[in-house]
């Protein structure tokens, strides 16, 4: 039932967008055929999160009580431990910013972000960009003013402030119009949806200004077949994230089967890192975002900045494990093969090279029982020379290779010239 509504509401949602791609061509007086339409639907163009976007987002550490200063704050941390240069340029802002509406319908902002506009020029002023909240409803998860009605004034207003990213959260559009208008039809409330994210999109487009997309819904209605249409560069593929190991590793067993649908410019968001939050270990924490790098993940920092141990920020700036997450090739990994409580990922990287992360997701330790590589499972003959992105050092696999991991440990190779 919900794979047939999904294929449907796909098929719907091309359908609109190839008659909108049409209606130029067609009311053109010219003795041209439809192709030059077709041609332009089939390259959509390209300008932003051409690689997963990478940045901080207030939410995870903050949540409600984020204000301009702990913003202000964020980018300068990005700037003075290295992750700008790492590559972290967005500094989003998640829910709680919104104030409401006066009667021109212009929404204002709360008394926790003053002025918007001068907070996007400091944001700007320090070489990075500014991402920001709404959702299609008339509430935001935070219970505050959301876009419905206002979509195109919002969009503009975004622009006009120097709005560079905007996260869009589904939340109250569920009640406010999806089980009000449609009630007791999931297909038609799906629908309605996918209209509420399409509508978002063109404003965002036609405000002219490079606005990355993201979209949360949780993962509604397979958006990664229907939200690159829209104009969407990420779609969270999953509920929230929180800072645990099983939350964290849930999500990512929902992931595998999903990398067709990525590449440059659209983006599965199994939500943002977790990375320095909670009670997470080392080795979870490593696991994590080794996890991220290979599902080809946004990586959105959601720490608190200001107090970030070396550890964490050690793992936040691995250049080399960034670079597996940021290839250009934009191909996600996927899981080879599992056994036992130890799971295997590949990812296919440009020049021919692979990633590969040995992950024991098992709550014991299995060192009286090492796992053994075979490397046939994942295409590969004879031995393998790699390097160890977690201690940098040159290592060599081989067939049938002893591997001890700690529980939740990682080990993650990236091979130059897989044989
Ligand atoms: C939802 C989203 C979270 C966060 C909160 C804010 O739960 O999934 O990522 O944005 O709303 O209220």
């Amino acid at each position: 039932m919900r794979i047939l509504a999904s294929l449907s509401l796909a098929a719907l949602a091309v359908a609109s967008l190839t008659a909108l791609a049409q209606t130029p061509a067609a009311s053109k007086p010219s003795a041209a055929p439809q192709a030059p339409a077709k041609a332009k639907m089939a390259a959509p163009q390209v300008l932003v999160a051409k690689t997963p976007p990478m940045g901080w987002n207030s939410w995870n550490f903050f949540a409600e009580r984020v204000t301009d200063k702990d913003i202000r704050a964020a980018a300068d941390q990005l700037v003075s431990t290295g992750m700008k240069d790492a590559g972290y340029n967005y500094v989003n802002i998640d829910d709680t910013w919104e104030a409401e509406r006066d009667a021109t319908g212009l929404l204002h902002t709360n008394a926790k972000f003053p002025d918007m506009k001068a907070l996007a020029d400091y944001v700007h002023s320090k070489g990075l960009k500014i991402g920001i909240y709404s959702g299609p409803g008339t509430k935001t998860c935070g219970g505050y003013a959301a876009s419905l009605g206002h979509e195109e004034q919002d969009a503009k207003m975004y622009a006009a402030w120097g709005i560079d990213y905007l996260k869009y959260d589904l939340c109250s559009f569920i009640p406010d119009v999806m089980q009000k208008q449609a009630p007791n039809d999931k297909a038609a409330q799906m629908r309605l949806m996918i209209a509420a994210y399409d509508k978002m999109g063109k404003a965002l487009k036609s405000t002219g200004r490079p606005i990355v997309y993201s979209l949360c819904q949780y993962g509604w209605d397979a958006p990664w077949e229907w939200a690159p249409a829209l104009g969407g560069n990420l779609w969270r593929t999953t509920g929230d994230i929180d800072p645990t190991w099983d939350r964290m590793y849930a999500i990512v067993s929902q992931q595998a089967g999903l990398e067709k649908y990525a590449g440059p410019g659209h983006w599965n968001d199994p939500d943002m890192l977790e990375v320095g939050n909670g009670k997470l270990s080392l080795a979870e924490n490593r696991a994590h975002f080794s996890y991220w790098a290979m599902l080809a993940a946004p990586l959105l920092a959601g720490n608190d900045l200001t107090a970030m141990k070396p550890e964490i920020k050690a793992i936040l700036t691995n250049r080399e494990v960034i670079a597996i997450d940021q290839d250009k090739l934009g191909k996600q990994g996927f899981r080879a093969y599992s056994d036992g409580e130890v799971e295997v990922w590949a990812r296919h990287l440009s020049g021919g090279a692979l990633a590969v992360a040995v992950v024991n997701v098992g709550s014991d330790r299995q060192a009286t029982h090492p796992f053994h590589l075979n490397l046939a499972k994942l295409g590969l003959h004879g031995v393998q020379k790699a390097k160890d992105l977690w201690t940098g050092k040159d290592v060599e696999l081989t067939e049938n290779m002893p591997i001890e991991l700690d529980s939740h440990d990682v080990l993650l190779v990236r091979i130059a010239a897989p044989k």
